[in-house]
């Protein structure tokens, strides 16, 4: 599962945290990746803050983007998602 933020003071907007801290259970043992928009501080606490929050998650590695660039940042967005998703093809689709 992808989880989104935009970066406050450093870290998660704190609804964004409350829903990480409510679904910590059902995230438990799932891949879980964190991306987050900022306005140019970049990374910050925000991924580490996420992984920590979820000890139990396999977290991948977190992505930060521009805010006010990410209209034209489609081929960097792919390149973060291509990076972490598998696709899988099934037998019947074979
Ligand atoms: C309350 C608040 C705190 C913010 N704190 C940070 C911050 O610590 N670092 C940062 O890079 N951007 C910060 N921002 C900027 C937001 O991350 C940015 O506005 C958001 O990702 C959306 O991007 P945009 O406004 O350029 O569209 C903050 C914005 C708000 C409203």
């Amino acid at each position: 599962m992808f989880v989104g933020t935009p970066n406050w003071w450093g870290t998660m907007a704190p609804p964004v945290r409350t829903w990480v801290t409510n679904n910590k259970a059902a995230l438990k043992g799932k891949v879980v990746c964190l991306f987050q928009t900022n306005g140019g501080g970049g990374m910050q606490r925000v991924g580490s803050d996420f992984a920590e929050l979820l000890p139990e998650s396999k977290v991948l590695p977190a992505g930060a983007f521009s805010g006010s660039r990410i209209k034209s940042s489609v081929k960097e967005l792919e390149k973060f998602v291509d990076e972490r998703v598998v696709v899988k093809q099934t037998e019947e689709a074979k």
